[in-house]
């Protein structure tokens, strides 16, 4: 048995395949495209490890689908191939058209023929999973109740908007040729092998490098986050135990206003590594421009995968965060690879010239 995860290589794929392989012996075909996104590095704990099975690919090369689901053989298909940062949608949309919402149908399309010819139990327990964000459902005023799965979409970013597309599409698939799907629509995500382009990683690899902490306009936007072993845990058991066709809304009830989070990370770093200059980190705070059409307040309502399933996530956002923190602090040769680019050169010396 094994099962088929895509975007593997990145930052949630990744901590779900070495979760998932720490706890399970099924095998993982891990299908990524490498994009600047995807780095095996976070993947090294599995090197010489059978039952990982890396493929460089797209997940709307559907030749290359087909025949690896004709191959393999996966009792499920995991979708976490995305383009998935905002501030990049907002200076290029192409690729997350491309990838989000082209790449999804394609790969639905591979899924469905896959599936339409399995038999007995395969066919009957197969499912294909779309992770999600819960930025299809817009923005929310300060008071206004946290979002729940009949939440009407409303993107507001090229990114959220490809990937409500992608949701549709599932969601369709499911509706007009009965695929067996499960999709979830997650907040945002912080811990181990998180790229620094987002908010945490990149403030606490800046604070440490001296550099400015960028918030953006007043800084008082609100996230509501997820360590993402949590995440992981959840999409592991809305896979076992979902309901085909259902959406579920993964939360961590930790809404936080970016300057709080940020302050928070300063005041753990205080802590575990003082400034040599005997100065406190919040001090390289600064506030920048604000990100285009920038969405004021996120807050998921997971109740629906508490109360039906019976997820509960692990760790609070004061544990998690402080293990992000120290995570950080340990991996400084996974950081100093990602910040001097050398990952790419690794990628492009192993896969540059090979012939697919
Ligand atoms: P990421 O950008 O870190 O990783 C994306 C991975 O997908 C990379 O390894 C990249 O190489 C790969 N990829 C991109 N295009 C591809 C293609 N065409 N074919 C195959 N592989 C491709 O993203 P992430 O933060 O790990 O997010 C994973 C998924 O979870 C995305 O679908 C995202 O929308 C969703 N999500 C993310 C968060 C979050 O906070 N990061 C929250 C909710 C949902
Ligand atoms: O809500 C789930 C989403 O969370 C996922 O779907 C996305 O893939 C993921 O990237 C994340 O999106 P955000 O835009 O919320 O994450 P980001 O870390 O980019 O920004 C978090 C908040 O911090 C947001 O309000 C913008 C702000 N910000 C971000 C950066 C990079 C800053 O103030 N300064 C920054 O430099």
């Amino acid at each position: 048995m094994s099962i088929l995860v895509t975007g593997g290589a990145g930052f949630i794929g990744a901590n779900f395949v070495l979760d998932w392989l720490a706890q399970d012996d099924e095998s993982v075909i891990n299908l990524d495209k490498l994009t600047y996104a995807g780095n095996l590095d976070n993947l090294a704990s599995l090197q010489g490890d059978s039952r990982h099975i890396f493929v460089r690919g797209d997940i709307g090369d559907t030749a290359l689908v087909d025949r690896l689901l004709a191959e393999r053989r996966p009792r499920v298909v995991i979708n976490f191939a995305a383009e998935s940062h905002v501030d990049r949608s907002i200076h290029g949309p192409g690729d997350f058209i491309q990838t989000n919402i082209v790449g999804t149908f394609h790969l639905l399309g591979s899924v469905r023929a896959y599936w339409e010819a399995l038999k007995g139990e395969a066919k009957e327990c197969f499912r294909f999973l779309h992770v999600s964000t819960d930025e299809v459902y817009g923005s929310l005023t300060k008071d206004a109740p946290a979002f729940s799965e009949t939440n009407r979409y409303e993107p507001n970013s090229p990114y959220s908007a490809s990937k409500a597309a992608s949701d549709h599409l599932v969601r369709a698939y499911h509706h007009t040729y009965g695929l067996p799907v499960l999709t979830t629509n997650c907040s945002n995500n912080y811990g181990p092998y998180h790229f620094p382009e987002k908010l945490i990683p990149l403030c606490i690899l800046n604070a440490l490098a001296g550099k400015p902490l960028p918030l953006y306009g007043d800084g008082r936007q609100v996230r509501d986050w997820l360590y993402v072993k949590d995440h992981c845990s959840a999409i592991r058991l809305v896979l076992g135990k979902g309901l085909v066709g259902e959406t579920y809304n993964i939360g961590g009830w930790n809404e936080k206003a970016n300057l709080d989070v940020v302050q928070t990370l300063c005041d753990i770093l205080d802590e575990l590594r003082p400034r040599s200059d005997g100065k406190r980190y919040a001090d390289q705070i600064t506030f920048v421009k604000d990100r285009l059409g920038h969405d004021r307040r996120y807050a998921i309502d997971a109740s629906k995968l508490e109360r039906e399933l019976g997820w509960k996530p692990q760790e609070t956002f004061e544990t998690g965060i402080r293990k992000t923190v120290a995570w950080y602090l340990d991996n400084q040769s996974w950081v100093a690879n990602i910040t001097s680019g050398a990952y790419r050169n690794w990628i492009d010396k192993q896969y540059g010239t090979r012939a697919r």
